[in-house]
């Protein structure tokens, strides 16, 4: 550090950063890589050196400030510039035809255009640049004054946060929606689920819950998005809408290419009705269109009523609702001993499909809606996949029926269920004997994210259960070719998969079967943290609180249900049959010191099934052989590792963008040479 001047230190700061952020914005806002990410994540680690070393040069727009670290206790309040107003809306195009009447009325020309967006289901938010720098985040809160969450905002990678253009305004304001993308949310929830927590509600409260966090780091990793959709200039550049929209597109902001110019309200009606569907298949929840009058003269001419402005409005599309009558309640017991109530419905067609089922959550939502067996309810399906029940038909109610009254005991075992002070979920305290909560377990243990056993399903884990031959994860190692032939279905190959299924998966990584414990809080991230800062199980077993605290991210809780988990005699007792059977119980020394680092720094997709390996299993391969598994395919990819049945449309974008493509059998090569043939 001493051979540095600071300087040249400062000098090379705001270069790396300039370099990182350009590559950055490349990246998210065109799709295109112009170096690997090998030499990607090389210049920001120099980065991050350089500003643990010299932090008075660190700067706000430094792409570190993308994962996080800042920790906000409480959040400023923040006057807005120009208020943040909300829009008149409505869901009838009778009204939509009545607000064009309006318009023309009192522009008194019939020389306007209107400009369609999308209406998007997220958390609005104005973000400040000045002289090209993203300096001020700020939540609309009552519109007129809202929160300062800078720091959390400069996680969301589609946001640029220093822009270099000629032609870009002192000082300006960009408005957007942040918003969860629903693949992200999906994700959220099983890994929640997986960890035993209870699943988040949708994707638009997640979103805003997210945006008010005060750990940035767990912000970054929330992987929030933002569509901008309005710019506020002091003195305006720009005499429509639409041309500022293409300055913001030019500027590297993320735009939705979704929106449309129309000539007139029937053009308007011709885009609602293209988007109506279309929407559903758009990464995230829409709700509506919005539609704005083009030209900025215009806009000023129609002015504002005293919430909303003259020159717009959204259309709120229907979401599909139906009346059915609410049959019965049954409760469903989990994994962990959580009690979900679902209501059993009238089945019903809505949105295509038939409904039997919505989801109630827990006690507090039954009696948030005042639920009777054999009320006429309304359910609708928003952007979840299970319908929601919305509100009851009061004027159908019968005389004589009586609230809903949650069960006292569990609907499985027997056990008088408990629910914490404060929390909304019951639990069944029985989890050594509750059926459901021993086939959870097992049903956790072996499914992809963890030891990946794809050779045995629910059923076959319901009939060895029956026959008493699996209690424990530890049961399983113990199978013989008996136990399984004489189950019913079983013949010699099926049975003979099975059990090389549970063979494989001796050979998965130490964090996995940590993972696949099922340690309440203990989901994958927070299992991959912990191994990699305990190295193994007996470091992890005896651990104080004190010292599960300092591991990097593990709060109270988690150390807590950790300890908890290894007070149990039972639980210790499986941790050491699982270590006689021979799971890793310890982070691989390759995976630590990767003397066998012969992809180190090549990126690769797995796609379709494979021979040799599990689909997880070859992901662990190649991450324990130090390269990077990636998600999705793009021009900076180095392998796309093809297996059998993979679709024809990666093949091909892999091959337009010239990413070299192997099989199973090139990669075994691979990995048994010394890396000379990469
Ligand atoms: S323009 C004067 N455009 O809808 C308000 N808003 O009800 C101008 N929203 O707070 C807002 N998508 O959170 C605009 N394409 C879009 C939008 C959009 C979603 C939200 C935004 C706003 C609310 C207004």
């Amino acid at each position: 550090m001493n051979m540095m001047s600071e300087r040249e230190a400062s000098n090379r700061i705001e270069i790396l950063i300039d370099q990182i952020n350009h590559y950055n914005d490349l990246y998210y806002q065109q799709d295109i890589s112009e170096i690997s990410d090998h030499q990607f994540d090389m210049l920001l680690e120099e980065l991050t050196q350089l500003e643990k070393d010299y932090p008075q040069f660190k700067l706000d727009y430094s792409p570190t400030q993308r994962v996080g670290g800042t920790v906000t206790k409480n959040f400023a309040t923040v006057t807005h510039k120009y208020p943040m107003l909300s829009l008149g809306n409505t869901y009838s195009i009778d009204e939509l035809k009545e607000f064009d009447g309006r318009v023309k009325k009192l522009l008194g020309h019939q020389n306007y255009r209107y400009f369609c967006e999308l209406k998007f289901d997220g958390v609005a938010l104005s973000i400040t640049f000045q002289n090209g720098i993203l300096i001020q985040a700020v939540t609309r809160g009552d519109g007129w004054r809202g929160d300062d969450i800078t720091a959390n905002a400069r996680t969301i990678k589609t946001l640029p946060l220093k822009i270099h253009q000629p032609d870009l305004p002192e000082l300006f304001e960009v408005r957007g929606e942040v918003f969860m993308p629903n693949q992200v949310f999906r994700q959220l929830n099983i890994d929640r689920e997986a960890a035993g927590e209870s699943p988040l509600a949708n994707p638009r409260n997640t979103a805003s819950g997210t945006l008010k966090m005060q750990d940035s780091q767990v912000v970054a990793q929330r992987k929030l998005d933002c569509y901008v959709y309005s710019l506020m200039e002091e003195n305006q550049s720009y005499t429509t809408h639409s041309q500022s929209i293409s300055a913001l597109e030019k500027w590297g902001f993320n735009v939705s290419k979704t929106y449309g110019m129309c000539s007139n309200i029937e053009e308007v009606m011709d885009y609602i009705d293209r988007w109506e569907m279309l929407r559903l298949d758009l990464p995230l929840v829409t709700d509506g269109i919005v539609i704005k009058v083009d030209s900025f003269t215009d806009q000023q001419k129609l002015g504002f009523t005293a919430k909303s402005p003259r020159w717009a409005i959204a259309y709120k599309y229907k979401s599909e609702n139906q009346q059915t009558v609410l049959r019965n309640i049954s409760y469903h017991v989990g994994r962990t001993g959580a009690i979900t109530p679902v209501a059993n419905l009238e089945p019903v067609l809505l949105a295509g499909t038939t409904v039997k089922r919505a989801s109630l959550h827990n006690a507090n939502e039954i009696e948030r809606l005042g639920l009777r067996i054999g009320d006429t309810v309304f359910i609708e399906k928003g952007g979840e996949i299970i319908p929601k029940i919305t509100a009851i038909d009061l004027q159908k109610r019968e005389a004589d029926s009586k609230p809903v009254s949650f069960i006292t005991e569990c609907p499985e075992c027997g056990t008088a269920l408990q629910r914490q002070e404060g929390e909304a979920i019951h639990y069944c305290p029985n989890l050594k004997e509750c059926p459901p909560q021993i086939k959870g377990r097992i049903q956790h243990f072996i499914q992809r994210s963890t030891m990946d056993i794809d050779s045995l399903g629910g059923r076959t884990i319901e009939l060895l259960f029956n026959e008493g031959l699996l209690k424990t994860p530890a049961d399983l190692f113990r199978l013989t070719y008996e136990d399984i032939f004489n189950l019913d279905g079983f013949k010699d190959l099926s049975t003979r998969n099975l059990l090389e299924g549970v063979e494989n998966s001796k050979n998965a990584s130490f964090e996995r079967v940590l993972f696949a414990l099922g340690i309440r809080y203990v989901g994958r991230t927070v299992a991959e943290k912990l191994a990699a800062y305990f190295k193994n199980i007996d470091n992890l077993a005896t651990a104080t609180l004190e010292e599960l605290v300092e591991a990097p991210e593990i709060g109270d809780r988690i150390a807590n249900s950790i300890q908890l988990f290894f007070q149990d005699p039972d639980n210790r007792q499986l941790v050491s049959q699982l270590k006689e059977a021979g799971l890793a119980f310890e982070v691989k020394q390759e995976a630590v010191n990767l003397v066998n680092a012969h992809l180190s720094g090549k990126s690769f997709v797995v796609s379709g099934v494979f021979e040799s390996f599990g689909r997880e299993e070859i992901k662990d391969t190649i991450k324990q052989y130090g390269g990077k598994v990636l998600s999705g395919i793009s021009g900076n990819l180095d392998y796309l590792l093809a297996g059998d049945k993979m679709g024809p449309a990666k093949l091909k974008k892999a091959e337009s963008l010239g990413v070299t493509i192997i099989s199973e059998q090139d990669f075994i090569s691979m990995i048994k040479s010394n890396g000379s043939n990469l």
